[in-house]
């Protein structure tokens, strides 16, 4: 064998090892071939050492509006080269709004740039129209200003309780809250705005800090071909958290949930990118970017939200004063919101009112979900769909991947397999059951669709105005342009044609990144043009939000009273609006599992709390350990479907050795228990943003022991405490309790009293640590049903687990799930408080009239407590009426059943 030869087989082997195992990292740049990070972070090096001052504020130019409250102005960059000084003028606002934010927005005027026609030469500006939700209007707060004294050489603006110092000597924002220094932005000087010029111009252009690295020209191997038309256009800037030494946020990356430290990796990216079999354990970027960072220590949370979608790396320090964020956007403006805030909850609500509320899910889609690529054709699926049933296996969706379709022509059906799919979705329907279809923003050519789109002109261009082509599953393919509001036309078009005969047929949006197989990083080329002529450069992570966002928008425009069911692989700030999403391409090994917690609970904070990971591991075949323990873990992610690899052997559940089968069914049974417990979780979620999948720092923002754990949490607000395991051969596992009283959540069993304690509990195979924290009422559905909805008149159980004082509360909160008429005051809100003498029920709001208001409440369960007094009878008051009840004494708690209490009325039950 010849050495060349030999360097190829070992090449290929190399290669198709990577394949197989791991993501193949040549595929993206690193921060160093990645020209504005390479830049930036040189600039971030060199000016830490030079401590040169090249930004100030223009005093001349600064505008206080005493209407408006608004303060706005030029910042000067100044540019020494050649001996000589260039001054660039910057335009800024300063807002105060809604009481707990300061949004700050730096731009250029580039009106005169380029004169490219098709290209917008604008920076973006509109990332707010995306990621805003529509009925966002900022409360604009008073403010007053004082201009610098002898005493104070700053101007200093108060509002409410915030007081912003500006320094004319140098760009400066110094953020106090409550008379507390919180954030310092530019504290290192590392703002960094690349002014409009050409190539030409260029070294009379740049400071001595500045490196010319790739501003002209890209010579990473697969996006040499970028035009870059601006030249270099990055914004970079600072910022600084004072006393909070514990970050988090900016999903997705597959790392821990506390963010670390990057000063010796690459930093943190935030670009949508497709990256099958994506690294553990790293900072790279992945399908979704959510630009926002939360920092939290004791009594003070900060939330930072940079709103640009641009191309984003992110560098974090923790430092011994505090914490330092580097944030680097290849182009756009510096906008960015701070929102200041006691508890780190309310840090995600206020977030959750700028961006939108999560939306409350079609009710169906919180229960089971079997997805594989592929089921091969009706029979298929309906056989899954009957042994699901024989096996007495809940669920309510199945998935069809890819192959459904006419040689992958989104829209169309395979005609020999899928000849009358209105037969097969009214069999689903029959036992109330969805299917959800892939159809991605990539149309094969050649066909009705993409001829559509074509001659409406709404495809994605390229750098030369004309539609761009690229391939994809389906081979050459163009992708639509869903920033235009003709192509959202166009689409809802499509898909209103393909869904409108069916009630319970739903789209999933894959490949939005978008994915190209030949485009740079696995993505579009940086100088395609979208709408009103924005590079892909400027807009790229709001790309996949657009898609599903007309996705959605087709559906409502059909039917605007019922809740559409959208998946989305790739999202951004305001995703949460409209779509779920899970964490793509994962492998069935334990590592995935584990870092699924923590990368579900970043989305869950950053407002994008309908998340899950494929169960049990997309490629690969799990065994059975992992099976059982990813199906105990994945009961809880808000978003629970398991999906499979092509490659992959079969594994519906039914399909399951003993006691595999017996103890996965268990688990999906067991979410299904406690839907309407999640269902008021993703109540909560809607109205507040509160997180579904919830950190223990949420619950426990004073608890420093809570900073860093990530591999147990709460399900929202509701008390259960949960504890996956996530490695094999664990015969016990350690959980950290909060002070309290905490119940075993399958038996009630007493599990932990008195102060925060770490104890080690058995958590044998057929065993998942969970726990119910006194002071907590939950809400059950016991009995087995096919899927949700067969399940929506079955009566409640109630299972009160009291405190150490012997008190608990709960909400229960009910409506349709499927319409929008809880808008209009359709639901059911119920109020529980347990106390030593008495459980009620006080019905907060009921629906007009509706078969839900007369469910009923059939069985209280009362975990045993240290303290307690029970006799053997109690009195139900209901309706005008007493009645006394037995209470049946069980090992861990007393029991009282055949309650009839009709849920929509209120009620008493004297102990
Ligand atoms: C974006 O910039 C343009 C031009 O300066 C301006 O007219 C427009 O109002 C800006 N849009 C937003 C949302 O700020
Ligand atoms: C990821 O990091 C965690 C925590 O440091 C470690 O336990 C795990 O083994 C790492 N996983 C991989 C694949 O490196
Ligand atoms: C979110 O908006 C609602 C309604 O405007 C308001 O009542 C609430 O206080 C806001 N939340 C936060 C944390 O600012
Ligand atoms: C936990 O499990 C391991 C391994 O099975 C065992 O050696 C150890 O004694 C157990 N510890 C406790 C506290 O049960």
């Amino acid at each position: 064998m010849t050495m060349s030869l030999l360097r190829t087989v070992i090449l290929v082997w190399v290669i198709s090892f990577k394949l197989v195992f791991a993501f193949q990292d040549d595929l993206l740049k690193t921060c160093s071939q990645s020209g504005f990070c390479h830049r930036n972070r040189q600039y971030a090096k060199n000016i830490r050492e030079s401590k040169k001052l090249h930004y100030l504020i223009d005093e001349d130019s600064l505008e206080f509006n005493t209407n408006t409250h608004n303060l706005r102005g030029y910042i000067l960059k100044s540019v020494q080269a050649n001996k000589k000084e260039t001054k660039v003028s910057l335009p800024f606002t300063l807002d105060f709004i809604d009481g707990d934010k300061v949004r700050f927005r730096l731009d250029e005027d580039r009106s005169n740039s380029l004169d490219q026609p098709g290209i917008n030469s604008r920076r973006y500006n509109c990332t707010e129209t995306w990621a805003f939700g529509p009925d966002y209007t900022p409360l604009k707060q008073k403010a007053t200003l004082k201009p610098p004294t002898v005493f104070n050489k700053k101007y200093t603006l108060i509002a409410g309780k915030f007081t912003v110092l500006l320094d004319p000597n140098n760009f400066r924002i110094e953020v106090q809250y409550n008379s507390k220094d919180v954030l310092t932005v530019n504290a290192d000087n590392l703002l960094n705005f690349e002014h409009y010029r050409t190539i030409e111009e260029n070294f009379e252009n740049m400071n001595e800090e500045e490196e010319a690295f790739n501003m002209f020209k890209d010579s990473f191997a697969d996006s040499k071909l970028d035009t870059i038309p601006f030249g270099p256009e990055s914004v970079a800037l600072d910022f600084k958290f004072h006393d909070i030494s514990n970050l988090y946020g900016i999903p997705e990356h597959a790392d821990s949930f506390k963010l670390r430290d990057t000063s010796k990796s690459d930093p943190y990216r935030l670009y949508n990118v497709d990256v099958f079999q994506y690294n553990l354990n790293s900072t790279m970027p992945m399908y979704g970017a959510v630009p926002l960072v939360i920092g939290i220590e004791d009594s003070m949370s900060i939330g930072l939200f940079w709103v640009n979608p641009a191309d984003t790396w992110v560098d974090i320090r923790y430092e011994e004063t505090g914490s330092s964020t580097h944030w680097m956007s290849e182009s756009g403006i510096i906008d960015f919101i701070i929102i200041v805030h006691e508890t780190p909850k309310l840090v995600t609500e206020s977030y959750v009112n700028i961006t939108g509320k999560p939306m409350l899910p079609l009710l169906p889609s919180i229960g089971y979900h079997q997805c594989r690529w592929n089921y091969n054709d009706e029979k298929d699926i309906l056989s899954v769909d009957s042994l699901m049933d024989k096996w007495q296996i809940p669920y309510d969706f199945l998935w069809l991947d890819l192959e459904y379709t006419d040689q992958k022509r989104y829209f169309t059906w395979k005609p020999d397999a899928f000849p009358e799919p209105l037969r097969m979705l009214r069999k689903l329907y029959t036992t109330g059951r969805n299917l959800v279809t892939l159809i991605d923003p990539h149309i094969k050519t050649n066909y009705h669709i993409s001829d559509s789109i074509l001659s409406a002109g709404v495809a994605v261009k390229n750098a030369i105005q004309k539609p761009f082509f690229g391939q994809c599953w389906p081979g050459e393919s163009l992708w639509i342009d869903t920033f235009s509001p003709l192509a959202n036309k166009v689409w809802s078009k499509f898909v209103q044609t393909f869904v409108s005969y069916a009630t319970n047929l739903y789209i999933w949006n894959d490949m939005n990144e978008p994915s190209i197989f030949d485009g740079p990083e696995t993505t579009a080329p940086k100088d395609l043009i979208h709408h009103e002529g924005f590079e892909e450069r400027a807009v790229h992570n709001l790309y996949g939000l657009t898609v599903h966002q007309a996705t959605y928008d087709s559906y409502i425009d059909m039917n605007p009273n019922k809740r559409p069911f959208i998946l989305t692989r790739a999202f951004f700030s305001g995703s949460q609006r409209t779509a779920a999403t899970w964490t793509g391409d994962n492998l069935a090994n334990w590592g995935y599992l584990q870092l699924s917690i923590p990368m579900i609970l970043s989305q869950n904070i950053a407002g994008m709390p309908v998340a899950g990971a494929d169960i049990a591991g997309f490629f690969g075949n799990p065994d059975d350990e992992l099976l059982i323990r990813w199906y105990q873990a994945g009961m809880w992610y808000p978003f629970f479907r398991a999906h499979a690899h092509l490659d992959t052997k079969r594994r519906e559940p039914y399909l399951f050795n003993e006691p595999t089968r017996s103890i996965v069914t268990q688990y999906i049974k067991l979410r299904y228990q406690l839907l309407p417990t999640f269902y008021t979780a993703f109540h909560d979620s809607h109205t507040r943003g509160v997180p579904i999948m919830n950190p223990m720092i949420y619950e426990h923002p004073r608890v420093p022991a809570f900073y860093d754990l990530d591999d147990q949490f709460y399900l929202g607000e509701q008390g259960i405490l949960v504890k996956p395991v996530t490695t094999p051969g664990t015969d016990n596992v350690s959980v950290t309790f909060p002070a309290g009283i905490f119940y075993d959540l399958h038996t009630l069993k007493t599990a932990h009293v008195g102060l925060l304690e770490t104890k080690i509990v058995p958590s044998p195979i057929h065993a998942l640590p969970a726990y119910i924290e006194g002071g907590h009422i939950i809400t059950k559905k016991e009995q087995y049903r096919r899927s949700s909805k067969l399940m929506q008149y079955d009566p409640y159980t109630l299972v009160i687990a009291p405190n150490v004082e012997g008190k608990a509360t709960g909400r229960l909160y009910i409506d349709d799930g499927e319409t929008f008429s809880y808008k209009e005051g359709q639901y059911l809100d119920i109020e529980m408080e347990y106390t030593r003498q008495a459980l009620t029920g006080k019905v907060i709001n009921k629906f007009e009239s509706s078969d839900f208001n007369t469910v009923t409440i059939d069985k209280v369960i009362i975990a045993k407590y240290p303290g307690e007094q029970f006799g053997d009878s109690c009195t139900l008051q209901s309706n005008g009426a007493e009645r006394d009840i037995k209470i049946v004494h069980d090992v861990h708690s007393h029991v009282v059943k055949n309650l009839g209490i009709k849920v929509g009325e209120d009620w008493k039950i004297l102990l």
